[in-house]
């Protein structure tokens, strides 16, 4: 077990479903390995002000279904400060913490390696509705945001058909097209538009048209947030087309919910695997899911090369959509 015996856990960043799973699964693994587990309020914003919390068993009950995350979340501008981050291992050494487990995002995992570079036993574990994590196929969030997408876009589904109308969703996922191109490939959409491949708007208009004469009375286009906006988009293909078009940008109702299946069992396995990470000695590692199994990795993944965008997939929905 080392020496490590005193533990904190944050959440830091956009918040995503899973990050209450994974906080009972760090808690409740901590604990039953005999190791002491504090809480940390508002990411590395409580660190640096000392917000800390001891967790017992039933801290963390009636939370796996939840979505958000109990120990709350923020974005730490200080953080990215020599002196904030001097504060924060001084918070963790008042405290007596020994190693950190940070659920959140590349920009997380930058700071957990600040902490790191101090002398902390850090371990991260991805969590963003992005799914942008190098060295990892899933990210916490990414499956249950496209199956609220997908459900989002069947009710918009009703409406389009019955008004036979154009819509442009517009979703989330900042520089990637994960969300965008899981969900239009399962709902069937016209056309996906993502960040990672040049679109032409003639194009999705020349589609639109083709539809059109072949008898389709409504069209659904999902854009990703990094491709550009569903307002300008959709303004173009109104005066191109003349077609009833209306815009609907799903925001952040993507990152809440009640985690799915998949997130709450990952969510759980990884942050059992956190503990695993800590007690065999180990820092500066991720959790990751690779090949339908969690592994640790070395945290510098996280901010290397991004794995290609899946082009077979986007292929594979246009020709389904033509
Ligand atoms: P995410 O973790 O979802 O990628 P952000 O990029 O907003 O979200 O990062 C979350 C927080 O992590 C930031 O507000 C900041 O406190 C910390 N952080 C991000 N980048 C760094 C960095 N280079 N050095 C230290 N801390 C960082
Ligand atoms: O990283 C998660 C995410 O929801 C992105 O998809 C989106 O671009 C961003 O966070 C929104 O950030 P905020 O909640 O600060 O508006």
């Amino acid at each position: 077990m080392g020496d490590i015996k005193r533990i904190g856990v944050l959440t830091s960043g956009g918040d995503a479903p899973g990050m209450n799973p994974s906080i009972r699964a760090i808690v409740r693994k901590g604990i039953y390995h005999g190791l002491e587990v504090f809480g940390i309020k508002r990411g590395y914003e409580g660190l640096i002000h000392g917000e800390f919390q001891a967790m017992q068993l039933g801290s963390v009950a009636d939370i796996i279904h939840r979505g958000g995350t109990i120990l709350m979340t923020a974005r730490c501008a200080d953080m990215k400060t020599e002196e904030g981050q001097y504060e924060a291992v001084k918070q963790l050494k008042l405290h007596g913490i020994d190693a950190l487990v940070v659920i959140g995002g590349d920009g997380s995992f930058r700071g957990a390696q600040t902490l790191a570079g101090r002398g902390i036993n850090v371990v991260g574990i991805p969590a963003t509705i992005d799914n942008d994590i190098p060295g990892t196929d899933l990210t916490l969030g990414f499956d249950t945001a496209v199956n609220t997408v997908l459900e989002a876009v069947s009710k918009i589904r009703d409406t389009a058909t019955s008004h036979e109308r154009t819509f442009i969703v517009e979703v989330m996922g900042r520089n990637c097209g994960s969300i965008a191109l899981q969900a239009g490939l399962a709902c069937g959409a016209e056309s996906i538009i993502v960040p990672e491949v040049t679109f032409q708007i003639e194009e999705v208009i020349r589609k639109l048209l083709q539809g059109h004469q072949r008898g389709k009375n409504h069209s659904i286009i999902l854009v990703a947030e990094g491709a550009g906006s569903a307002y300008e988009i959709g303004a173009k293909i109104k005066l191109k087309t003349g077609f009833d078009t209306r815009v609907t940008v799903l925001g952040h109702l993507q990152r809440g919910g009640s985690p799915s299946a998949v997130d709450a069992v990952l969510a759980s396995a990884m942050g059992g695997k956190a503990i695993e990470i800590l007690l065999s000695g180990a820092s500066e590692r991720m959790t990751a899911y690779v090949n339908r199994e969690v592994v640790s990795l070395p945290l510098e993944v996280a901010y290397g090369p991004r794995p290609s965008f899946d082009k077979v997939l986007y292929d594979l929905a246009n020709e389904l959509a033509i």
